[in-house]
């Protein structure tokens, strides 16, 4: 129910992202917009704002670095048309390449953004997009109030403080440049006053480019209304031009989404050292404990405790599960399951309901069933562990054999030694027993004990002969004189 769309006034959007910049003061190999916070490249949070806006049509212009850039964004939104802008011109020629790139002309509003504004919201550009239609402008500029505006384009407001024109930091007189109110860059223009504009842009200018931000001066020329929408959340306008700003929009990313997850009834310990990707799932009673990191596509289950200082990447854990001061990636954790302290999660790993996975311990492409332990200083991987089986402490499964990887299946309710080598492929049967220290070679039938090794032998005497004088000797010495 759009209250100011009629059919005389399209709802049409038509959104354009800015993305073909260098980025030099990155200093990166990486194209600018790869750069990641909270789990995510910058463009792909300026795709993520643009396509909760509901636009008819996604343009983005690719320039430095665009066969990264291009497949980046296909991975993200392959409906996004994507338009190379050869060389960097300035924005409006940016604008003027997506225009031309359109195979119909766009109607109702077109919305410029940028791929390096990643805090920019759907809601923001939404309102945007409102009060241009409700003012039935020309252009609306999104614009906020900084404390230091340098770089920015000034708002020059005439004495009724209408929008006359948007002047360029290095084109600005000293009168401008004491203006702190801002073009943030994101724009909302009306499709037709857009497709004129443009073409009658110039670059005389210091820069010599084709600035968008001309097209207002153009419109109030033109007698077209002109205004601003101000933004009081400022940090919504900041763009990434380094590594210092990527930092800082990072942590302030960070803080929302950890704020958000705290409002749906997640318990965070420490926020100042909780970081949680933005495609992170917490469900309510979560708690999260300091130190902790819950990157990519990590999905934690109500109930379950994460930390302190724990990283998880695209790891799904159950409900009431807990896991402490793990690192893990790419696995599953079960419903009331308990992982860690210091365990080391690898891909595959599937640890299944009630499961454990203790301390010191490593596991990879290893499936251990419902109820299955494995305690203690261990490595599992390419294993099957049955439901139920314990495995005692200091086991390895020898899955490598220099060449290939082979697995290990122990069945239901084994018990097997501490100290054990698995030497895979191999088999240790249901309910089957393993004595310590036992290298497992041969399958073990279900309900067998197998016992391997050698049986321990005894040299009397042996210290007191051949380690003479040591403090193992005299205590030897001090024994033996008791029991004479
Ligand atoms: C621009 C605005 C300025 C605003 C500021 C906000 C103009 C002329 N100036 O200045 O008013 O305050 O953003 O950050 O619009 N880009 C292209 N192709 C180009 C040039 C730029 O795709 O030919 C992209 C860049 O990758 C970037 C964005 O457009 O994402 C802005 O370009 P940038 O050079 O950073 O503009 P500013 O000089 O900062
Ligand atoms: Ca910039």
């Amino acid at each position: 129910m759009p209250l100011h769309d009629s059919p005389a006034e399209p709802t049409a959007v038509t959104a354009i992202v800015l993305a073909a910049g260098a980025g030099t003061r990155m200093r990166s190999e990486l194209p600018k917009v790869l750069h990641e916070i909270a789990g995510r490249p910058l463009v792909g949070h300026a795709l993520a704002a643009v396509a909760g806006l509901g636009a008819t049509r996604t343009v983005a212009v690719i320039g430095h670095g665009r066969d990264e850039v291009s497949a980046a964004i296909t991975a993200i939104d392959p409906s996004v048309l994507q338009v190379v802008q050869a060389q960097q011109r300035g924005t409006g020629h940016a604008v003027k390449v997506a225009l031309e790139a359109l195979d119909a002309p766009p109607a109702g509003t077109v919305v410029v953004t940028y791929g390096d504004v990643p805090l920019l919201t759907s809601a923001t550009l939404s309102e945007l997009v409102e009060s241009h239609r409700a003012a039935s402008r020309a252009v609306t500029i999104l614009s906020a109030e900084l404390a230091d505006p340098a770089g920015y384009g000034r708002i020059v407001r005439g004495g009724d403080g209408e929008v006359q024109a948007i002047r360029e930091h290095r084109d600005a007189s000293e009168d401008e440049l004491r203006i702190r109110e801002i073009n943030s860059g994101v724009l909302a223009v009306d499709a037709d006053f857009l497709r004129r504009a443009v073409t009658a842009l110039r670059d005389d200018n210091t820069q010599g480019e084709l600035y968008l931000t001309d097209i207002v001066a153009h419109a109030v020329g033109d007698r077209l209304p002109v205004g601003a929408h101000v933004l009081e959340d400022v940090w919504q306008t900041e763009g990434v031009n380094d590594r210092v700003q990527l930092a800082q929009l990072g942590r302030v990313m960070n803080d929302r989404l950890v704020e958000h997850w705290m409002r749906q009834g997640v318990t965070v310990v420490d926020p100042a050292t909780t970081w949680i990707d933005s495609a992170v799932e917490l469900a309510p009673d979560v708690t999260v404990l300091p130190g902790t990191q819950l990157l990519g596509a990590t999905i934690v289950a109500t109930g379950a405790t994460i930390g302190p200082d724990t990283t998880l990447r695209n790891v799904e854990v159950g409900a009431a599960a807990t896991v402490v001061r793990t690192h893990g990636s790419d696995s599953v954790v079960g419903e009331g399951a308990t992982v860690g302290p210091f365990a080391y999660l690898r891909p595959g790993t599937l640890l299944d309901a009630g499961g454990k996975i203790g301390t010191f311990v490593e596991t990879k492409n290893a499936h251990i069933g419902p109820g299955a332990k494995v305690p203690h200083l261990s490595y599992v991987g390419d294993a099957e562990i049955g439901a139920g089986a314990n495995i005692g402490a200091g086991t390895i499964t020898a899955n490598y054999d220099g060449v290939a990887k082979h697995r290990t299946t122990v069945g239901e309710h084994a018990r097997t030694g501490s100290d054990n080598v698995f030497v895979a492929p191999v088999t240790i049967g249901d309910g089957a027993y393993t004595a310590a220290g036992t290298t497992v070679r041969d399958d073990v039938p279900a309900g067998a004990l197998a016992i391997g090794e050698g049986r321990q032998r005894m040299i009397d005497g042996w210290v007191e002969a051949k380690r003479p004088g040591t403090s193992s000797a005299e205590a030897a010495r001090r024994s033996r004189e008791t029991r004479e």
